[in-house]
């Protein structure tokens, strides 16, 4: 071989090479572009969440896109023998923690019960818990409206007495200023990791 034609098979294989990992770079940020969204937050949550539009337990209409704020979102019904009570409870201890820092804060619980939480039943209800806490309930149709936009599991389940109780999502969403989902809290998330997403979510508006 004459080292010409070397030189002309090493350049082309080089060129090959370059070709190869240019590829690879174009497939690996096209791969990456749908998964995160620059205006924070990953795509794959930006499509969770959406205005909820429902009574309030003291009477008033709350239409979640107008609020402007960070809030916290979560599911259930007031005759829930366990997630929803101690969520209430973790999260008035989460707003005692925050102080003032939390005064503007709001933490929505939606009744997926609605047949039973009219809203005296949630006024009363929410009575035991910290003001910034409001229920929310609504016609049927809002509140499938709700469960929609935040992929809310909820289902009754029929109990031997002929009553019946809700399986729901025990997930708390974390929506920021602008409408966007940027988190969630699991069901009975570490005290510590609880206030600090929320101190996080206040800060970022
Ligand atoms: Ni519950």
């Amino acid at each position: 071989m004459t080292s010409r034609r070397k030189a002309s098979l090493l350049i082309g294989s080089l060129f090959g090479v370059l070709l190869i990992c240019m590829t690879a770079l174009a497939a690996l940020t096209g791969l990456l572009r749908p998964l995160y969204d620059p205006r924070g937050g990953l795509d794959s949550i930006a499509s969770i969440g959406g205005p909820v539009r429902l009574t309030a337990h003291t009477g008033e209409r709350v239409d979640t896109a107008a609020i402007g704020k960070p809030f916290a979102i979560f599911f259930g019904f007031t005759h829930c023998p366990d997630v929803c009570p101690t969520t209430l409870a973790e999260m008035t201890q989460t707003l005692s923690e925050l102080g003032p820092a939390a005064k503007d804060f709001r933490i929505y619980f939606v009744s997926v019960d609605p047949e039973r939480d009219t809203p005296a039943v949630m006024a009363s209800y929410m009575g035991s818990f910290d003001k910034r806490m409001i229920g929310l309930t609504g016609t049927p149709a809002e509140i499938d409206a709700a469960v929609k936009a935040y992929r809310v599991f909820a289902r009754k389940v029929p109990t031997k007495d002929g009553d019946y109780t809700m399986d729901h999502t025990a997930t708390t969403y974390l929506v920021d200023g602008k409408g966007r989902l940027v988190g969630t809290l699991a069901y009975e998330e570490d005290a510590k990791v609880r206030l600090e997403k929320v101190r996080r979510l206040i800060a970022a508006g």
